[in-house]
């Protein structure tokens, strides 16, 4: 059946600006916003709360099951738990990626990221969601930037209003070397790899600013919808 709702899916490696350019996307178009990531990161968290190793696989796939997980303004809630800044440590970074390759976790998963599909629109950023979770997107975008300029920017990334570095305590070549690693498990894992789909549009911001990158978007999608018009 198709989904009258439209998704623009922006795929990318870690660190390139998608969740921003995703959310300045959303906002214009008054469309509903999911970070996936969040999503793997807060089952690396509650895995770690619970003693859950995160190589065991079942486990894991049991515990992201039963989650209870809110978006509000802005910030992330595990149960009555206020974790925004938690889950966007180094260590969670690692363990996001660690339990993002375990096919149990990503089918418990897959309802939730499908349940953000609301009216107006969605606009869902992460590394499958063009390719696996809303293959039917309107528009899809594979973001990305060369890994020393990502490296850069999470370096000099403030978390939310505050100005606590996601690499709290880290340094520049150690955050280099972090995503690297996690490239290399995000693209190589055997479920949901990250991967540039045929129809997906990519979008280098190793040059660009935000503004021109959600220019970029916006014009990209504006050309889907013409495009229908015409086709009717
Ligand atoms: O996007 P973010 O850096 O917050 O994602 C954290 C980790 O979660 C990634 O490194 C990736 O391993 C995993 N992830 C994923 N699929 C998604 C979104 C994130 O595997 N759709």
């Amino acid at each position: 059946m198709v989904n009258a709702i439209q998704v623009i899916a922006i795929d990318g490696p870690s660190a390139s600006g998608k969740g921003t350019v995703a959310q300045l996307v959303a906002e214009k178009l008054g469309f509903h916003y999911l970070d996936s990531g969040a999503l793997y990161r807060i089952v690396a968290l509650a895995a770690q709360q619970k003693n859950i190793a995160w190589d065991n696989a079942e486990a894991l796939g049991e515990l992201a099951k039963k989650l209870n997980i809110n978006f509000k303004n802005g910030e992330i809630f595990l149960g009555n738990d206020r974790i925004t800044e938690l889950v966007r440590s180094e260590e969670i970074s690692r363990g996001a990626s660690e339990v993002a390759i375990h096919p149990q976790v990503r089918n418990a998963l897959f309802d939730l990221q499908q349940s953000f599909r609301k009216a107006p629109g969605l606009v869902a950023d992460g590394r499958d969601m063009g390719s696996v979770v809303f293959t039917d997107a309107k528009l899809k975008i594979f973001l990305t930037a060369s890994v020393e300029v990502r490296a850069e920017r999470r370096y000099k990334q403030p978390i939310g209003k505050n100005t606590i570095h996601k690499g709290l305590g880290a340094n520049y070549a150690q955050i280099l070397h972090d995503l690297q690693l996690r490239d290399t498990r995000d693209g190589q894992r055997r479920t949901s790899p990250l991967i540039q789909t045929p129809d997906a549009v990519l979008l280098d911001t190793s040059n660009r600013t935000i503004d021109e990158a959600v220019e970029f978007v916006l014009n990209e999608y504006n050309k889907k919808l013409h495009k229908n018009v015409l086709s009717h």
